[in-house]
């Protein structure tokens, strides 16, 4: 049977106090409504429809590249009203499956079960709170089927002792949806359309609702103020970390471990404590990654460590590297295999070959260092001369001494040696030594000035 999706995400989010829409507040760097979007994906349904209002345009901008049929409701009428506006676009003979973009942890798992328990009748998700104040209550009879929902504003004061609420996630044919929902009125406490009377309608036609309840109560929570934002934050993150180690991968602290994207890692990595991974980041067999760094669309090869304090975006680091402490790879550096990059040294745009040294205090910008070059201490390529950017290129084996400064373009031979304190600014042959340095002068028995 074919599965159409209705995402309600028209609300305002007032109580999130933000200038920004709600469902594009982010939880482990995507946007609330992005994740829920990405689950429905994850069903292969015919199509997804996200029913948007308040601040629609910036949601629409935001999530542009998002393959779904956005919907438009104007004025707030209430759920039911909601899931009519999509109805249209959807064949009678679809199942329908209602979620909402401000509950982002809800699994495939779980609506795959709703969507199998649904089939020709209506099904709803439903959950056991500890404290159901607020929640619509699931009203069940004698026999334990279910009659209706009623919310918390119209519920009497018997059905709020009820601790079976409605989640809101339910399932149906689309044409029962439309009978049921073209029934339904504004009549109640809150003068709005109510999709959970389509359960009372349902029953009253002779028809059958089943349900299925989840006990993990974090996948049906939803979002309304920063608070929540911040827990549901936690909860995926825990969720990250737990699978991270059930795929072999050691971390200090799950507690302490922030991933914003995409891991992908072989076995036995180590991962210390604040580790924060963002975008799409690989990381080889036995890799370990210190404290407090920061890595942001990154390969780095098996057997290579990266010590603590270091930021890497768009790197690609090779084999049995050692990185850091306090190192910055930038866009565009890529390190061959057994580098070694030390504390204070800055790569950008570069290359360095197999076992290239540069260990301290350094910038490298549009280079092409090679195997073997040991980089001295406080040396600079001048790659930017106020207009352009010019590429510096050492070749293999050379050594370039402590404080220098490779004005670009230039071209350093394999072999060369480099004194320190020079500021190249021509080509060095291959195995020569070239010096810029002001003679030493040395004035024995110095008087010092003395204070007047
Ligand atoms: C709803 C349910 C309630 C359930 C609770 C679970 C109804 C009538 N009640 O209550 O039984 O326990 O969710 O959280 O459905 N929305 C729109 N357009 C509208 C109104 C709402 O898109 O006109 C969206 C909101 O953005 C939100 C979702 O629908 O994402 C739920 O709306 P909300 O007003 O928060 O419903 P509740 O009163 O919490
Ligand atoms: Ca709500």
């Amino acid at each position: 049977m074919s599965l159409s999706i209705v995402i309600l995400a028209a609300g305002m989010g007032t109580r999130m106090r933000s200038a920004m829409p709600k469902v594009l507040h982010e939880i482990g760097g995507r946007s609330l409504l992005g994740h829920v979007i990405h689950t429905a994906s994850s069903l292969h349904p015919t199509a997804i429809h996200v029913v948007y209002g308040h601040g629609g345009e910036q949601v629409r901008a935001t999530l542009a590249a998002a393959p779904v049929n956005w919907v438009e409701q104007a004025e707030q009428k209430g759920t039911g009203h909601a899931v009519m506006q999509a109805l249209p676009a959807i064949a009678d003979d679809h199942q329908v499956l209602v979620l909402y973009g401000d509950v982002p942890l809800i699994t495939a798992t779980t609506l795959q079960s709703l969507v199998d328990r649904s089939r020709s009748s209506l099904a709803i998700l439903t959950a056991e709170f500890p404290d159901p104040q607020g929640y619509g209550r699931i009203v069940r009879n004698g026999q334990g089927s279910v009659r209706r929902i009623v919310e918390q504003k119209d519920a009497s004061a018997e059905e709020q002792q009820i601790r079976e609420i409605n989640t809101g996630f339910l399932c149906a044919p689309a044409r029962l949806l439309r009978n049921m929902l073209n029934q339904c009125t504004n009549d109640n406490a809150q003068g709005e359309y109510y999709l959970t009377d389509v359960v009372e309608h349902t029953v009253a036609d002779g028809g059958q609702v089943d349900t299925v309840t989840t006990a993990d109560l974090p996948e049906v929570a939803g979002v309304n103020d920063r608070v929540q934002l911040a827990a549901l934050e936690r909860e995926l993150q825990r969720r990250h970390a737990e699978r991270l180690m059930r795929n072999g991968v050691t971390l200090r602290d799950p507690s302490r471990f922030d991933l914003r994207g995409d891991l992908d890692s072989g076995r036995d990595v180590v991962i210390d404590i604040n580790v924060v991974i963002e975008g799409k980041v690989s990381l080889g067999d036995g890799v370990e990654i210190g404290p407090n760094c920061v890595l942001r669309d990154v390969r780095i090869a098996a057997g290579t460590r990266i010590a603590a304090n270091c930021v890497l975006e768009e790197a690609e680091v090779g084999e049995n590297c050692r990185i850091g402490p306090f190192a910055r790879l930038r866009p565009g550096a890529q390190l061959s295999r057994a580098v070694r990059v030390g504390n204070f040294v800055e790569i950008k745009k570069s290359t360095l070959a197999e076992g290239a040294k540069v260990n301290h205090l350094t910038y490298i910008g549009d280079a092409e260092i090679g195997r073997e070059v040991n980089i001295g201490a406080g040396t600079i390529t001048c790659n930017y001369d106020g207009v352009n950017k010019h590429r510096t290129v050492i070749g293999d084996g050379a050594f370039i001494g402590s404080n220098t400064e490779l004005v670009a373009p230039v071209t350093v031979g394999a072999g060369a040696t480099i004194g320190a304190g020079t500021t190249l600014t021509g080509n060095v042959e291959p195995g020569a030594l070239a010096v810029t340095r002001a003679p030493q002068r040395t004035i024995p028995n110095w008087r010092k000035p003395k204070k007047r």
